[in-house]
């Protein structure tokens, strides 16, 4: 079953950049930067990722970030996360960006767009990669703040696929984000939000009617709303759910115990994702591996999600086309 996971061509629709930083690479910023980091080896620095919720995770994702200053930095950490996830057999990458984070350290959004920009043409060029571009707010800063970055970004507005919403989820609901979504549904921007991890299904319910998304970030807690599981279904919702992140982040207490063979069973439309693969013990590969150990699942329910990424992914006729 390995062979047949690492072969099967995979799509990746929820990733975090900056949480693909693997400590071999904080160090080796760290030191290239002259940043300080809290840490006095790659073994400490695994040790401390043990999480008990969202934010526990989100101190250290922040923490773990003041490495990377520089364009060649963004490039670095995007290139050694693409040829990693390549030798796993992914052939596709969405990739979320956090650009407040890096704007309140001093660091410019040219120098993220431009990093990243060159690492993307580079995954193209030599590992026949496509990748798209996420352009996610803060949902724990002011929507001020968000809109201010939608307008700064007026010069990559053209190289964004989609605008999303992540960080600490519980009190931020959706609705708090309206003007800033509708500015960019106005720009033509597609629109995707993280909803229902660890906040209430009525934040999906949000996402879906006050910021017109057209996929929902993680969701599992759909679950709990049956009338909501019902409308996903008909409204064909793909949620891109990330089950070692659940585990990590205490959404569920285990791999068994994680509710995707229920999503599955309810007829929604869902994706294997990682999320932030360095923090959370594994790419896409071992997600997968995962799921195959928990629920036992055959080839062709690994090929059913496989291929619903392909077809909810931001790519071209084209390339979709080469990609089914
Ligand atoms: N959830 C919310 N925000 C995030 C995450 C996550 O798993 N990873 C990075 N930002
Ligand atoms: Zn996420």
């Amino acid at each position: 079953m390995r062979d047949f996971l690492k072969r099967l061509p995979k799509a990746e629709l929820h990733l975090h950049i900056e949480g693909s930083l693997e400590p071999e690479l904080m160090f080796a910023l760290a030191e290239r930067n002259g940043v300080a980091l809290p840490y006095a080896s790659v073994e400490e620095v695994r040790a401390a990722y043990d999480f008990s919720d969202l934010q526990s995770f989100l101190d250290l994702y922040f923490q773990g970030m003041s490495v990377l200053r520089t364009a060649e930095d963004f490039h670095d950490l995007a290139m050694d996360y693409f040829t990693r996830a390549h030798a796993e057999g992914v052939v596709h990458i969405e990739m979320h960006v956090d650009p407040q984070a890096h704007i309140a350290r001093g660091v410019e959004l040219a120098a993220v767009m431009e990093g990243l920009g060159r690492a993307r043409r580079r995954a193209e060029r030599e590992l026949g990669m496509s990748t798209a571009l996420i352009l996610a707010f803060l949902r724990d800063r002011p929507a001020e703040e968000a809109m201010a970055v939608l307008e700064s970004a007026a010069p990559y507005w053209e190289l964004l696929d989609a605008v999303g919403l992540d960080s600490a989820e519980r009190g931020n609901p959706p609705s708090k984000f309206v003007e800033v979504f509708e500015r960019a549904r106005r720009l033509g921007i597609p629109r995707v939000a993280h909803a229902g991890e660890e906040g209430p299904p009525e934040y999906i319910r949000e996402a879906l009617d006050q910021l017109d998304v057209c996929r929902i970030d993680h969701g599992v807690r759909c679950l709990e709303d049956s009338d909501l599981v019902a409308r996903l279904r008909d409204e064909a919702v793909v949620l891109t759910v990330c089950p070692l992140s659940n585990v990590r982040l205490k959404v569920v207490e285990t791999m068994a115990e994680h509710p995707f063979p229920q999503l599955l069973d309810a007829g929604l439309m869902l994706t294997i994702n990682s999320d932030d693969p360095a923090y959370f013990g594994g790419g896409m590969l071992d997600n997968f591996l995962a799921c195959h150990e928990a629920f036992g699942w055959s080839e062709e329910v690994f090929v059913t999600l496989a291929s619903s990424a392909i077809e909810a992914a931001f790519v071209s006729d084209e390339r979709r086309e080469e990609l089914r």
